[in-house]
């Protein structure tokens, strides 16, 4: 059977179509270097990357080998040095306006630092609550209930300081997750917490993904956390190796 060139463009409309609609990250030929002369560390080499709405994607790899790196392109905290980066439709290229780029960082990602940043004069509460006070939201009971889920709603009026490292990296996810963002980004979220705790945290953002389709990426150097993904990257030499 014949099919018109109109009926052609309408599949062709509707593929893209969707195309568009599932993917929420999109990373074209990221390059990242630091340094410069001899001493240059070219990290990133021309990466690419996709990642679908409501997909729960984890990254591997060996240490050093640029997964922090990209997280912070693919979360609009640092810029690459060539290529592109599009979320949510719209594409951020080296010079990107700030404002723009601020305003998503805002409005539509979770971002749980390796290093977590917590404020070091807030208690771990007030961090979570600041988190929604910038974004002019005040919603102090979905605070309590996520940092019952995380398990530290006792130790959260301690400072950072006073907190244990693992208590610190899950205040650090329910501060990411307080503004229920499209897409949560998690630099090794599990790294320094124990099985049980790992367990929990890796349930709530499986609950969290399913139920709210919130899309994760998530680094980790666990296998078992891996394994609660839909999908899982692994990086070598400053690109994608292998799915
Ligand atoms: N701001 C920076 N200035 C100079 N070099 C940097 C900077 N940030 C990262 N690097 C270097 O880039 C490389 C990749 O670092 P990155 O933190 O992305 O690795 P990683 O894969 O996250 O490692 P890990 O698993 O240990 O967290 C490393 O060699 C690191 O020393
Ligand atoms: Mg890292």
């Amino acid at each position: 059977m014949q099919t018109s060139p109109a009926c052609k463009r309408g599949v062709l409309l509707i593929q893209k179509t969707m195309t568009n609609t599932s993917t929420i990250l999109k990373a074209t030929n990221i390059q990242k270097s630091f340094g410069k002369g001899e001493a240059k560390n070219h990290v990133l080499r021309g990466l690419n990357l996709q990642v679908d709405r409501g997909e729960f994607l984890a990254i591997m790899g060996p240490s050093g080998c640029g997964k922090s790196t990209l997280l912070h392109i693919l979360g609009l905290m640092d810029q690459p040095d060539e290529g592109e980066v599009t979320l949510d439709g719209e594409t951020f290229a080296h010079a990107n306006a700030r404002p723009q780029r601020l305003r998503f960082l805002r409005e539509k990602i979770g971002f749980v630092f390796q290093r977590f940043n917590l404020i070091s004069v807030l208690s771990g509460r007030d961090n979570v609550r600041m988190s929604l006070r910038v974004r002019g939201v005040r919603d102090d009971e979905y605070v309590e209930k996520l940092l019952q889920r995380m398990g530290v709603a006792e130790v959260a009026h301690r400072k950072p300081g006073e907190l244990s490292i693992g208590e610190q990296q899950r205040i650090a996810v329910a501060r990411a997750l307080a503004h229920k963002p499209e897409i949560v980004l998690a630099d090794e979220p599990t790294g320094n917490l124990d099985t049980d705790n790992g367990d929990a945290l890796l349930e709530l953002f499986r609950q969290i993904n399913r139920q709210d389709a919130q899309t994760m990426v998530m680094i980790t150097h666990s296998t078992e956390a891996a394994r609660q993904a839909d999908r899982v990257l692994h990086m070598r030499d400053g690109l994608i190796e292998t799915e």
